[in-house]
Formats: C-alpha cells, sequence, structure tokens
C-alpha cells in the first residue's frame, strides 16, 4: 500500500487526479469506479480542470457508482446518481450514458444488483476505483459487520451514516437503506485510491490501516489489496502511528 499524506484538499484533488489520469493515459478504454461524499470532490474538481484544459479526455471511457439509495429516483437531487451529475460527470466528456448508477426505486434488488456485477464485468472490470471511508469504516455503504467478501446488494444504514449524511436535507423522504457494491466486488478493482481527509476520519483511519483485517472496519479490506493509493489530508492521518 501507498500511502501519502497531503497539506490541503487541493493538494489532495491534484494528487488522486493526476493518479486518474495516470490510468486513463496507459489505457485504450478504463472504467472508473465513482464514490459520493465531500471528500472526492477536489479530485473531481481538479479531473474537470484537467478536461477544461485539454490535458484529459474521457470520452474512451465509462464509470460505475458505488451506491445509491434505496427508495430515491435517480431524478431526486439527494440520489447520489444525480449527485455525481452535478459534482463530477456535467464538466466531464464521458459519452452519454455511460455513467452506470443501481437503481434506487427497483422492486427486485436482487436482481439489479446481479445485473450491476455483470455490467462491471462485461466492462472488463474497474480499472480505478476511488473510495471515501466512512467515521465508523464504511466503504461505499458496506457498513461494519459487512463480509469482507461481500458482492453488491442491498444493506441496511445504520442510524450514525443517515445522520452524517444529512438525512435531514431528504424532505419527506428518511433513507434507510441503500443499494452497494459489496467489499469483494470493491477488492476486484485493478487499482484502489482510498481518500480522507479532516479529523473526524482520524480514528477510522486508522483502524483500516493499522488495525486488524476485520469486517468490523470494512476499509481495512483495503489492506489485503496489492495495488492501493491511499490519500489523507493531515488531520485524518493523525492517528497512524
Ligand atoms: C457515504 C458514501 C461513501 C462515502 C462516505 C464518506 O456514506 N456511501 O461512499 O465514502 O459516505 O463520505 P464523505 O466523503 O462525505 O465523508
Amino acid at each position: 500500500m501507498n500511502l501519502l499524506v497531503v497539506d490541503d484538499e487541493v493538494e489532495l484533488g491534484s494528487v488522486v487526479a493526476t493518479e486518474v489520469a495516470k490510468v486513463l493515459a496507459a489505457a485504450e478504454f478504463a472504467t472508473l469506479g465513482l464514490a459520493t461524499g465531500s471528500t472526492p470532490q477536489p479530485a473531481y474538481r481538479a479531473l474537470i480542470q484537467m478536461c477544461r484544459d485539454g490535458e484529459l479526455s474521457l470520452a474512451n471511457n465509462n464509470a460505475f457508482l458505488l451506491d445509491e439509495y434505496f427508495g430515491l429516483p435517480a431524478s431526486h437531487y439527494e440520489s447520489f446518481a444525480a449527485t455525481i451529475q452535478r459534482d463530477f460527470v456535467h464538466g466531464v466528456d464521458f459519452p452519454n450514458g455511460t455513467v452506470k448508477s443501481l437503481d434506487g426505486m427497483t422492486d427486485n434488488a436482487a436482481a439489479t444488483c446481479l445485473d450491476y456485477e455483470h455490467a462491471i464485468q462485461a466492462s472488463g472490470g474497474i480499472d480505478v476505483q476511488l473510495l471515501g471511508i466512512g467515521r465508523n469504516g464504511h466503504i461505499a455503504f458496506n457498513e461494519p459487520g459487512s463480509a469482507l467478501d461481500s458482492r453488491t446488494r442491498m444493506v441496511e444504514l445504520t442510524q450514525e451514516t443517515i445522520a452524517v449524511n444529512g438525512a435531514a436535507n431528504f424532505d419527506q423522504f428518511q433513507p434507510t437503506h441503500a443499494l452497494t457494491m459489496g467489499v469483494g466486488t470493491i477488492l476486484e478493482g485493478r487499482y484502489l485510491i482510498m481518500m480522507a481527509s479532516g479529523p473526524a476520519k482520524a480514528t477510522a483511519v486508522q483502524q483500516a490501516l493499522e488495525g486488524p483485517v476485520d469486517s468490523a472496519c470494512p476499509a481495512s479490506a483495503v489492506q489485503t489489496h496489492e495495488n492501493v493509493l491511499v490519500v489523507l489530508d493531515r488531520a485524518a492521518a493523525a492517528q497512524l502511528s
């Protein structure tokens, strides 16, 4: 595992965007795994800037989103599908329809999740997977207790995750469940880039990187992957020995 501790979010964004650009430059066609949340925002801004400057194109690429709230249509402002569109996709040149997300309105979650696994495989697998980390050590929506070989599935969210993710912004809708790529699905990505920033992530980062590989901290699974870059700001790295 490679670990980089950076000074601020601009540097975090630039380091991650440069890594993603390297993967894209080395492949004729590459598949990205995208995370929502606040942490990857600087990286998305940096990638958008690279596209605007003509240094990068995503015209030969596609992407899969890690997760989605169950019960929320993609058209809802707070859906991850809508969020990634606003935060990243609108500013780059993926061909239309090539950024896939899980259907939060499905009436057959098992089939939707299996189809998603098949679609990832059909695209050749994920070449570079961006990941944040939850305060409780979750990756995507794999909450503590998620099997490290879990696949894409419906999960129940913890009260902490619901609260931290700002359920108050959802109007009448209170998310209790989500569809998420499994830990095992994520580990099949060829290159994982995990990012964390801010003091609220310091304990989870320490457990994920220095604690036992255990489903109590799903992010600890990255220790088992042979091609991982972890990019932290100083506050998120504060508890590392
Ligand atoms: C959410 C997402 C994760 C994300 C995590 C951290 O629950 N499902 O993919 O990594 O929260 O979010 P943030 O980066 O906003 O702290």
